[in-house]
């Protein structure tokens, strides 16, 4: 929507006129009025038909937008106010869709914008192009080789502050899609003279200024520079600064231009090595030294620039020296050798830089081709961009001078040649009445310079290669014999002395007029610079150069490679690419913009009437509307003509079977195109007015949505049709498939019901009949059961006389069986545990099976005694039988007795075998050992104890003496009589001897010990075994006991705990010893 409300065409809001084509009344003055309008309005370009105007307005405008460049996307040429966009727009599309090579032709003078035209069409290309990462990478170094090429190739000069110094002509390369693939650039002769002087006002090249501003100090010191400007011949100094320019800053972007474009980094470092080492060669100066043969012969002054340029370029020092103090030349093969003076040392040098920078100006294009150059071999649509230096008066012109402007002749000899004469030349050639336009055709002065013969060019080279003294004055004379006449060249010395009053001629002058004006050529330099001779010596010792890119600059250089023939002259070679390029143009279809400089002093807001007038003039863009008005804004042979328009006549479309002139005619008829419109050539028809074009295409346009809604309308037609028919089949299908579902479903309900119904009937009767069967199964039943009821009554009352008498019996033992039967297997599964100590017994089931189970219990008990007893060994029988023996002497008897069951019987405490100290003992005692302790031996006089060793063996008793193991006594078993103790808690025990044995002279004993039950059990067991029969052992708290003649009773009472829980003993009386039990 945005789109329909913004302009559709160029008249939309016009200020002035957009299209000089429309202007009126046509003369000069309303001309330069609407352009000035214009201009003010901030509107900088018109149109002349498809030629675009444009005047520099030397500020920026917001007219180049990424914005601007989307409204002017696939717009129509006269759709939008003029714009330079338009017309890269239309050239874009013709090549991308039409398949037609284009070239962009800029011309004007210098200042007048025309590089910076080149760029705005490159870049709104680029925007509009394909995109992608490869693509953008194409564009952006094509985009970026214009940095890099202007800060080498342009300077600023008294006409503007970026002037190229040198032609150069872009071809950049389509795929068919219309994408970018690479470029080719070509560049036209650099001014190099400007390398070693600069005209008052003016700078060298910009790269100079830019190193010495922008480099860090290391990178300054690397290349042997110094910051200061002033340090330098070749710089000019009034204007070193340019305002609004930063040399820094431009330095960082050519830099970074460089490696877009691809240059490796040893490269950009050679270059700008070759850069200082030019600016150096500037500081070297010469001093005359006297020879004998009175000659002077030129030496360096200071050889210390000398020295660090050697260094920079790796070249030996003395080979340089000595090719700026001597020339060799050789003729045959003669070689002579002759000294040089300053002025010719000066010479050499200037030239050595001018071809050093200049050769290198020409690598730098070489590489940037190198890296832009398209990578595929598939066929390429290309664009052209020719951007060349503008036409130039200076106060002094000189050789680069009459070579630019040269170069704009031919360029306006094709626009002509496009434009003017093509055109007329077509008209009169298709057979359309024309009344034809007067217009200045320049190409008398190309003839003037270009000829073969006659022209300046070969005369000077004709001069140049002239054996003799050649001098730009004998060229002049040259020039005034041949050229004399010729209307356009005007010399003091011309034959016919003509301008022989004209003070404004000088003598060593002479003057062109130029399409664009009058230039006078000052001759000085011309033969030189066309010869541009560099001495071999000085090639020579540049070849020998360590530094590769210097050495690649001079192949001549080359001893192997010494070509004694000239080189062709710079103005040759310039005229020879020019012919090329001209060639080439005119292979593609051309668009034309014209620069126009609104004023001189570089100003915005300033238009100076009669300057642009002047421009105007010169162009010949007056001459270029009155064609254009005159003739026929547009022209197509009538095929395609009539293949693109058919569609809007009912005749030609879709097909016209006659000639397609014919068809064209019908088609405007029918279109009712007024006659004056339009002419019908020979093969061509020529349309007056780009109004009726766009009629043309407005109506096809209109015809061609018509149709494409025609096109829509049947397809949708068939589409809905055939969606109908597929639907209405589909819908059958289905019906079908419904219809048949629903009668299956209805007939499988139908069906289950009468199975239900069915099956209910049968049902029903099959109840009917089972009823009826079981009843007289019931019945039949009835009669047995009454019949074996009557039987048995009748049985029964047979012989019931025989059944009374055991019955009750057989009952209940049958029943005791059964319980008995059923305890037992109920007791088989409730049985407790193997272990003599479990205590569980099943409950008793029935009251009258108690004894049973008791009895049961006890069996069982015994039973696993046994099966543990079983288990034992023979040493575990005997602890046992010892403490079963314990148990009956002592159970329930002595206190002391249940502590003793769980201690194990040991017998020998004391091992006296094992310990030394008891030898003697052990030797004493041959018998085996069966107690071996330490007891105490109650003293009978105090009560007092004392320790003893106790031996108890097969058959004697012993008490020996616990430290020297002595033996104090010892009593046959036999002679022991029996043994007391207390029933209390105590370990005291008194062996009872027999009266009159052996040993009963000192009395009884009365000892005590800690494992009193274990002790008198032994000491039974041992007595029984041996004497056969049983030790007494009397166990009462009052006893009485032999000592030697008296009879003491022993007594025991509760004692108190006072001294723990050992039993003290006391001697009461002479009858009485009390032993406190705690
Ligand atoms: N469209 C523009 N918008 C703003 N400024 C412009 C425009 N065109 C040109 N200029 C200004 O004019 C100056 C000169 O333009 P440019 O370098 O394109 O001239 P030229 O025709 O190439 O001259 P020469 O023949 O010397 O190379 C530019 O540096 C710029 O400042
Ligand atoms: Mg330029």
């Amino acid at each position: 929507m945005a789109k329909m409300e913004a302009k559709t065409s160029l008249l939309d809001n016009m200020i002035g006129v957009g299209d000089m084509v429309l202007l009126e009344p046509l003369d000069e003055d309303s001309f330069i009025n609407n352009l000035k309008k214009r201009f003010d309005h901030n509107e900088v370009y018109t149109y002349i038909g498809s030629v675009v105007i444009s005047i520099n307005p030397y500020r920026s405008l917001p007219i180049y937008s990424p914005e601007k460049v989307e409204e002017y996307r696939n717009r129509n040429f006269y759709e939008l106010s003029p714009h330079i966009f338009a017309l890269s727009d239309e050239a874009y599309r013709s090549l991308r869709d039409q398949d037609k090579d284009q070239c962009i032709l800029i011309t004007g003078e210098s200042g007048a914008g025309k590089t910076e035209a080149s760029k705005l069409v490159m870049s709104y290309v680029a925007a509009v192009c394909g995109k992608g990462a490869e693509v953008n990478q194409v564009k952006e170094q094509l985009l970026q080789s214009n940095p890099v090429l202007e800060a080498f190739g342009n300077a600023k000069t008294v006409r503007n502050d970026n002037s190229s110094r040198f032609g150069k002509y872009m071809d950049i390369e389509f795929d068919f899609k219309g994408d970018p693939l690479g470029g080719v650039i070509s560049n036209y002769l650099l001014e190099k003279s400007r390398v070693v002087k600069q005209p008052r006002g003016e700078r060298n090249f910009h790269i100079f200024y830019q190193i010495l501003s922008g480099a860090s100090e290391d990178f300054l010191c690397e290349l042997k520079l110094e910051r200061d400007f002033s340090r330098y011949n070749y710089l000019g100094l009034d204007s070193a600064h340019v305002n609004g320019v930063d040399d820094a800053a431009n330095f960082r972007t050519v830099r970074n231009a460089m490696q877009i474009v691809g240059f490796m980094d040893h490269e950009t470092q050679s270059v700008f090595e070759v850069v200082a080492a030019v600016l150096k060669l500037g500081n070297i100066e010469f001093k005359p030294e006297s020879r004998v043969n009175g000659l002077d012969e030129s030496k360096i002054k200071d050889k210390n620039e000398l020295k660090e340029i050697c260094e920079l370029t790796g070249i030996d020092q003395s080979v340089l020296e000595r090719a700026f103090s001597f020339r060799t030349v050789e003729a045959k093969q003669e070689k002579v050798s002759t000294t040089l003076n300053v002025a010719q040392a000066y010479y050499a040098r200037d030239a050595l830089a001018k071809n050093l920078y200049s050769r290198l100006f020409s690598w730098l294009v070489t590489r940037i081709n190198e890296s832009i150059k398209a990578q595929t071999k598939v066929r390429k649509k290309v664009m052209g961009v020719l951007d060349i230096y503008g036409f130039e008066i200076f106060e002094d012109n000189s050789f680069e001078q009459f070579i630019i402007n040269y170069c704009n002749e031919k360029l306006q000899q094709i626009f002509i040649e496009l434009t003017l004469k093509e055109e007329q030349e077509e008209y009169i050639r298709e057979g359309i009445e024309w009344t034809h336009i007067e217009y200045f055709n320049n190409a008398i002065i190309c003839d003037l310079i270009e000829n073969n013969q006659t022209g300046i060019l070969a005369m000077l080279d004709e001069e140049c290669l002239r054996p003799g003294t050649v001098t730009d004055e004998t060229f002049l004379e040259k020039l005034n014999q041949v050229c004399a006449t010729h209307q356009h060249f005007e010399s003091r010395m011309s034959k016919c002395s003509r301008f022989l009053n004209d003070t404004s001629l000088p003598h060593s002058c002479f003057r062109i007029q130029h399409y664009a004006g009058k230039v006078m050529y000052q001759v000085e330099g011309f033969v030189d610079k066309n010869n541009d001779l560099l001495y071999r010596d000085l090639s020579q010792a540049m070849w020998k150069a360590s530094h590769s890119l210097i050495k690649a600059l001079f192949p001549e250089g080359n001893p192997a490679k010494i070509n004694l023939k000239r080189p062709p002259t710079a103005g040759s070679q310039f005229k020879a690419s020019v012919a090329t390029l001209m060639k080439n143009l005119q292979t593609k279809n051309p668009n034309y913009i014209r620069c126009i400089k609104p004023n001189d002093k570089k100003a915005a807001h300033v238009f100076n009437d009669a300057l642009v007038c002047h421009q105007i003039r010169y162009l010949g863009l007056l001459e270029n509307v009155r064609v254009r008005r005159a003739g026929y804004a547009f022209r197509q042979a009538y095929e395609p003509c009539l293949e693109r328009y058919k569609m809007l006549c009912r005749q030609t479309w879709p097909h016209w079977r006659g000639a397609a002139r014919a068809g064209v005619e019908v088609l405007f008829n029918e279109l009712e195109i007024p006659e004056e419109e339009f002419s019908f050539g020979r093969s061509k028809i020529f349309i007056r007015n780009p109004r009726t074009l766009f009629k043309l295409e407005d109506l096809r346009k209109q015809r061609l949505e018509d149709l494409a809604t025609l096109i829509e309308k049947i397809y949708r037609g068939w589409k809905c049709r055939t969606r109908f028919l597929l639907m209405k089949k589909s819908q059958i299908v289905i019906a079908s498939w419904y219809r048949r579902y629903a009668q299956q479903k209805k007939y499988q309900k139908t069906k289950s019901s009468a199975v239900t119904v069915q099956s209910y009937i049968r049902g029903w009767k099959a109840r009917k009949l089972l009823r009826e069967l079981k009843h007289q199964k019931r019945c039949n039943e009835a009669a047995t059961i009454i019949a074996a009821y009557w039987h048995g009554t009748q049985v029964r009352r047979e012989y019931r006389k025989f059944f009374r008498a055991n019955a009750g019996r057989k009952i209940y033992e049958f029943t005791l069986q059964r319980i008995m039967q059923k305890y037992f297997l109920e007791m088989k599964k409730k049985m407790p545990s193997l272990s003599p100590i479990d205590k569980n017994w099943p409950a008793r089931p029935y009251l009258f099976l108690d004894s049973t189970h008791k009895e049961l219990k006890r069996i069982f008990h015994l039973w696993r005694c046994k099966k543990y007893r079983d288990q034992f060994t023979d040493q575990q029988k005997l602890i046992y039988e010892e403490k079963l023996e314990a148990s009956e002497l002592f159970k329930d008897k002595k206190a002391l007795y249940p502590a003793s069951v769980g201690q194990p019987f040991q017998g020998a405490y004391l091992e006296i075998g094992k310990n030394p100290k008891y030898k003697k003992l052990k030797d004493a005692v041959d018998e085996k050992i069966i107690i071996a302790e330490v007891v105490n031996k109650i003293n009978r006089a105090n009560g007092k104890a004392t320790s003893r060793i106790f031996l108890l063996t097969k058959n004697n008793v012993l008490l020996a003496d616990q430290k020297s193991g002595n033996i104090k006594s010892e009593v046959p078993l036999g002679d022991v009589a029996k043994v007391s103790m207390s029933s209390q808690n105590d370990g005291f025990f008194a062996v009872h001897l027999k009266e009159g044995s052996g040993a009963a002279g000192k009395g009884d004993f009365l000892l005590s010990s800690d494992h009193l039950i274990e002790m008198a059990t032994k000491l039974y067991r041992t007595t029984l075994s041996q004497t056969k029969q049983k030790l007494n052992i009397e166990i009462a708290d009052e006893f009485l006991v032999q000592f030697r003649q008296d009879k003491v009773c022993v007594k025991f009472i509760q004692g108190s705990q006072k001294n723990g829980n050992i039993p003290t003993c006391k001697r009461k009386n002479n009858r009485l010893l009390e032993v406190a039990v705690p």
